[in-house]
């Protein structure tokens, strides 16, 4: 006899595990599929976040930037740091720590939510809105049974077409996070968020950074005016980026990758690196989950088809995350678990798209949530602009950290708030007091006229908004 549950989820990265969590916290009988191996052949639940994506990078952000303040940064404050090394392998190691702390603590979760994991590969094997049997292979073998089903299998780096990842020269993020040594010359192909990313930590690091990126424009999704910033910012930390370029030939060796390319001007280059990141997007993962058994339909990029609630075509099939249309984030995976979790009982789960934050971590950090100027203008939207100079705010000059701004944009009549975009310190926590005030459909004169502690970062947040209306007090 199956085991039957009712409800499984396959994937237990972020969109996943949450999902599993939430359903066991609801009464459901839930189990959670996953085939993350760690190197001892483990169990590893957490997905690309927990161990190849956002964990390990921003450890290894922290840790090179705690370097790059040592060797730079600190001297300012009158310290003085002599005879400074590098113990690369202890960065790395401290890295691996930091992501099976999560792994650990997610399997830890599944225990008390009374929520049976299996670690192998999911596939449909067949099934209808009674139940469906999904094989599972690996570590675990059997077959068990769901009443509903989460598909939450996430997605895997893009390759260049006749560029593989050997991850020792063409590195993925799971490379770029375990390089050793640093390297002399790292190129990187996409100045996207991976690109950035793990460009500075390398950068930080010693190696020499270059960025190939396709499009004429830096960072086309952020604000034009944000975007602008930061690419002044990177480049005089010395992140050399080269936009509106087309990669040709790619030949790697033994020991350096050799890359052709045209740049902007239409010159034919040839750049020499040690390693070579490609990032230029991820593709969904439905390969394996045998979808034709059931009928699951697939869109035409490949992702599971689901409409605004994450159903499929198919009754009790439900799909979350990075393997569905919308941006593939963490946080936006996680929203989508609860929100099915929550359907499923018959609850009304809902995802606001409009307020989903954007984090980039490189120093300074890029956050915004919202439209950006450029979309308004191009939907014909009435609004006006308010932005205030972290160089303005005293928390960011005893910091030692003045560069960006934040930036308000409200609805000229209104005065809601339509977008707020941050380059500057400590972005990734400032972005919450504007996610929190357009879920409740502030106005900027609210957030303008709300007490905020001082000296603070989130002072230069109410300026911004004072801004708006042409009437900020420190600038
Ligand atoms: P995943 O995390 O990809 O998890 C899917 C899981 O399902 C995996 O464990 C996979 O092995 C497993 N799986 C796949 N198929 C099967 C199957 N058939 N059977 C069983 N298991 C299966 N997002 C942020 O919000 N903030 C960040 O700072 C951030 N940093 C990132 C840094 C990097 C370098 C990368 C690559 C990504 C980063 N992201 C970040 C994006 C984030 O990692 C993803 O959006 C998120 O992991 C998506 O969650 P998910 O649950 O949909 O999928
Ligand atoms: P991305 O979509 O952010 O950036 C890819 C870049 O590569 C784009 O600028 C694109 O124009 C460029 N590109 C595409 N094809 C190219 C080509 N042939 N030649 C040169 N440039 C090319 O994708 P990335 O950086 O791979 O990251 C994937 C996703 O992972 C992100 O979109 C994001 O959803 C998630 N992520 C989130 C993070 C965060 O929240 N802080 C951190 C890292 C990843």
């Amino acid at each position: 006899m199956s085991k039957s549950f009712d409800v499984v989820v396959i994937g237990g990265g972020p969109g996943g595990y949450i999902a599993a969590i939430r359903a066991a916290q609801l009464g459901f009988s839930t189990a959670c599929i996953d085939d993350w191996k760690n190197e001892k052949g483990g169990p590893a639940p957490g997905g690309t976040c927990t161990n190849v994506g956002c964990i390990p990078s921003k450890a290894l952000l922290q840790s090179s930037e705690n370097y790059e303040h040592a060797g730079h940064g600190f001297a300012e404050h009158g310290i003085e740091v002599k005879g400074l090394s590098l113990n690369l392998p202890q960065m790395l190691a401290r890295k691996d720590a930091v992501v099976k702390q999560n792994n650990d603590g997610i399997l830890y979760l599944f225990k008390k939510n009374k929520i049976t994991f299996f670690h192998g590969r999911g596939a449909f094997a067949k099934g209808d809105a009674n139940g469906y049997e999904i094989r599972v292979t690996g570590t675990a073998e059997e077959t068990i049974v769901g009443k509903h089903i989460i598909v939450a299998t996430g997605s895997s780096p893009r390759e260049l077409p006749g560029t593989a990842f050997d991850e020792k020269m063409i590195l993925s993020n799971t490379g770029a996070l375990a390089i050793s040594p640093v390297p002399k010359r790292l190129g990187v192909i996409g100045a996207g968020v991976i690109g950035l990313e793990m460009g500075s930590v390398w950068r930080r690091l010693g190696a020499e950074v270059t960025v190939l990126e396709a499009l004429p424009a830096f960072l086309g999704a952020v604000d034009e005016q944000i975007a602008k910033e930061a690419h002044k910012l990177f480049v005089k930390q010395g992140l050399a980026i080269q936009l509106g370029v087309k990669i040709g030939a790619i030949t790697p060796n033994k020991k350096e990758v050799t890359v052709e390319y045209v740049d902007s001007k239409g010159i034919a280059q040839k750049a020499v690196f040690d390693k070579l990141v490609v990032s230029i997007g991820r593709v969904p993962n439905t390969t394996g989950l045998n979808v034709e058994s059931v009928g699951l339909k697939l869109d035409e990029r490949g992702f599971v088809g689901v409409d605004g609630d994450c159903k499929t075509n198919l009754p009790n099939v439900w799909a979350v995350g990075d393997v569905v249309r919308g941006p593939m984030l963490a946080h936006k995976a996680e929203e989508e678990g609860v929100a099915v979790a929550e359907r499923i009982a018959g609850q009304h789960g809902h995802v606001n798209f409009n307020t989903i934050p954007w984090v980039i971590y490189t120093s300074p950090e890029i956050a915004w949530v919202g439209k950006t100027e450029q979309q308004l203008k191009a939907d014909g939207v009435a609004y006006r602009a308010g932005t205030f100079p972290f160089m303005a705010n005293g928390r960011a000059r005893a910091l030692g950290d003045t560069s960006g701004m934040v930036k308000f944009l409200a609805d000229a009549k209104s005065d809601e708030i339509l977008g707020v975009h941050i380059v500057g310190p400590m972005a990734s926590e400032l972005i919450s007091e504007a996610v929190v005030a357009m879920e409740f459909r502030a106005s900027s004169e609210d957030i303008a006229r709300i007490c905020h502690a001082h000296p603070s970062l989130s002072e230069a947040t109410k300026e911004a908004a004072l801004a708006v209306d042409k009437r900020s007090l420190n600038f």
